[in-house]
């Protein structure tokens, strides 16, 4: 940052009005951010540089400090490169859980909500019986971890990213649920082999990367450049949804259910997926809030059908 910018600066503190309207200009000018939406990127970014929340910094501060005018105006520089703003503040809210995140993992987004809705009612329905589950993909561990805390229960969060699994530990850490789950790095369920757990789960989860090659390219700098190639892209969807489901099959107990997230448009492939995988039963698609089916989810057939 210039010293022209802002002026006030080089004499050790500025307005917090002055410092507002000026990351809210950078941002506008960047095109990262227009209007009120540039206008609250900045009230962010600065609430998170003083430490304290948004409200609290209107009620209490008209002086920016020069320490947290220097944090605040590189938090400023890497949000006009297109950095997420999550990435910035190191945070993301889920399931109204705030979640630990960086570039290690996806950052949780609200469409997948609606694959823990599907877990939670299915383990409603089971109560009071409380199985144990499996998160295959588990990231930032926000399925894992809302899962593990509104349903009560425990499980396994797999990842093939050991980075990934640090953070969804830490986050399970967090949210005092770290006693009941259990963190493995490896292929899909393949950390489960051998593990004596055959017929137990009560369920599989999974929000696995289903973008393909193609699709990557066109993808926002924002997401391209920022979160990991590997949660995001897949060049064999069907495969992998296929295989999640054989693998998942020795693994539910009869009745268990096998619940995943899909990409736009592809809920009537997977769905005929674990249609024809044979050992499943009542498949079904749940929409998200923005009207597309976004989730597929079927059952473990019972002994000699469904
Ligand atoms: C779309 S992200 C989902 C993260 C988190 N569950 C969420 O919903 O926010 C997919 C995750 O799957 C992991 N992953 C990709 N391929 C995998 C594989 N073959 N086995 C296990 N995990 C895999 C990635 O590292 C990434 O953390």
């Amino acid at each position: 940052m210039g010293g022209t910018d802002v002026p006030t600066l080089a004499e050790g503190t500025w307005g917090l009005r002055e410092a507002l309207r000026w990351g809210a200009k950078r941002l506008a000018d960047a095109g990262v951010a227009r209007g009120e939406g540039a206008a609250r990127e900045a009230a962010i970014l600065l609430s998170h540089c003083l430490g304290i929340p948004t409200c609290r910094m209107y009620a209490r501060l008209d002086l920016v400090e020069p320490e947290a005018s220097a944090r605040y105006a590189q938090a400023i520089a890497r949000r006009c490169s297109r950095e997420p703003i999550q990435y910035i503040t190191g945070v993301q809210e889920f399931m109204s859980l705030a979640f630990a995140v960086d570039q290690r993992v996806l950052i949780p987004r609200p469409d997948t909500e609606t694959l823990v809705e599907v877990v939670l009612e299915h383990l409603a329905r089971r109560a009071p019986v409380r199985g144990s589950f499996a998160d295959v993909g588990t990231g930032s561990g926000a399925v894992a971890v809302s899962i593990a805390k509104y349903g009560d229960c425990g499980g396994f969060a797999l990842d093939s990213s050991r980075g990934a699994i640090e953070v969804a530990t830490e986050n399970a850490r967090r949210h005092g649920v770290a006693d009941r789950l259990v963190f493995l790095v490896g292929d899909l369920l393949s950390p489960l082999e051998g593990l004596g757990l055959g017929g137990t789960l009560e369920c599989v989860v999974s929000n696995p990367p289903y973008v393909t090659p193609d699709e990557y390219e066109s993808l926002d700098p924002q997401v391209r450049d920022y979160e990991p190639r590997e949660a995001l892209v897949c060049p064999d969807t069907e495969g992998l949804y296929g295989r999640l489901a054989d693998q998942a099959a020795g693994l539910l107990r009869p009745g268990g259910l096998l619940a995943v997230e899909v990409g736009y448009g592809a809920a009537e492939l997977v769905a005929d997926v674990f249609s024809a995988d044979g050992h499943y039963c009542d498949v079904g698609t749940r929409k998200d809030l923005g009207g597309v089916d976004r989730v597929v989810y079927c059952e473990r057939k019972r002994e000699g059908g469904g």
